[in-house]
């Protein structure tokens, strides 16, 4: 019996995530609409503001579905929501009120698809949980979002209502002391987002990490379907990781890294992937199977060690931290696209 690589929970978690950036493009647009039908100048400093910090997200949310390694497709009920809100947000049926309170119920949706995702991947596995922790800043934000939409949507509705304005004193001790309860003012907030992007080295060293820990939970059970999950998960992430490294980072790297080294470089990769393909072919409950795991992680493992010590230091020397920033992006957008080959999704 040989492996199948596609896990029910994880495919499940992957859709969750996709429909999570289908919502959070919707809100980005949702507020760019926003923008420009409101007047008042504090509401829009706060939209804007929150525009900022969703796009930033966006960032976020793809680096985490490539670091996750499971791509999924929105659902078609989400895809049909997005459609139908962006009508109605352009539209002129909805008065401005009514499009805020749509606006603030894609965030509670969000914010729950968030949650959800994140408190699913805590019981599915230690490498889920490594994925998806930068999740915890988008989940915050939103939450944070949700609770000055309250205020907003106060002064909005009773403007339309009443034609006078709303007493803001109040209002605005009431949202702080909400936002302060469910703590998501002050540092939160700020704390990720000035971050700069990371480089190279951040993003293959984190890849690296989330292979040793998919082989410490091969390592740490004896039951097949866990076997198989993991190594499903690990036979994805180095393939991908792989192939998008031999894109984008060895070409890069080469004229200053040397002919040779970079050879071994590849020559290495060629025999990990015939390892996985022959790993991919056992019986996960076959004690050979562990013991090639084994095997595959030692050479995994001197690989990841040329890489993070004279690779990494090659690239420091010769590349600025911009370049390293841009190979880091070109990185990530290539090992998505490869992702998305395996997962049949282009
Ligand atoms: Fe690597
Ligand atoms: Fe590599």
């Amino acid at each position: 019996m040989a492996v199948t690589l596609d896990d029910a929970k994880r495919t499940a978690i992957g859709s969750k995530l996709a429909d999570m950036k289908a919502i959070q493009e919707l809100l980005i647009s949702a507020e760019q609409q926003l923008l420009s039908e409101v007047n008042d100048d504090q509401i829009r400093n706060d939209i804007q503001k929150m525009l900022e910090s969703d796009q930033k997200n966006i960032g976020i949310l793809d680096t985490v579905i490539v670091q996750y390694g499971v791509k999924g497709e929105p659902k078609q009920s989400v895809q049909k929501l997005v459609e139908q809100t962006k009508q109605q947000m352009q539209g002129s049926e909805l008065s401005l009120y009514d499009k805020v309170t749509q606006f603030e119920l894609l965030k509670h949706a969000n914010t729950m698809n968030g949650i959800l995702v994140h408190k699913a991947g805590q019981v599915v596995g230690a490498d889920v949980n490594v994925a998806l922790g930068p999740l915890n800043t988008v989940n915050f934000e939103n939450r944070a979002h949700q609770e000055q939409l309250k205020g907003i949507m106060e002064k909005i509705g009773v403007r339309e209502l009443t034609g006078q304005e709303a007493d803001q004193g109040l209002f605005a001790r009431l949202q702080d002391a909400a936002a302060a309860a469910t703590g998501v003012v002050g540092s939160v907030i700020s704390q990720t987002s000035d971050k700069e992007d990371l480089n190279i080295q951040d993003v293959i060293r984190a890849d690296h990490g989330k292979v040793t820990t998919l082989y410490a939970q091969i390592q740490g059970t004896d039951d097949p379907q866990k076997i198989q999950e993991y190594f499903g998960q690990m036979y994805k992430d180095l393939s991908a990781h792989a192939e998008a490294e031999e894109q984008v980072v060895y070409p890069a790297v080469k004229p200053f890294y040397g002919d040779s080294d970079t050879k071994e470089l590849y020559d290495e990769q060629a025999e990990m992937k015939t390892m996985l393909d022959q790993i991919k072919a056992l019986d996960p409950s076959s004690s050979e199977f562990k013991d090639k795991v084994t095997q595959l992680m030692d050479i995994v493992g001197d690989h990841v060690r040329q890489e993070e010590s004279t690779m990494f230091a090659a690239i420091r020397d010769n590349m600025s931290s911009d370049q390293s920033e841009q190979l880091a992006t070109q990185f990530k957008s290539a090992k998505s696209q490869i992702q998305d080959k395996m997962a049949g999704i282009s």
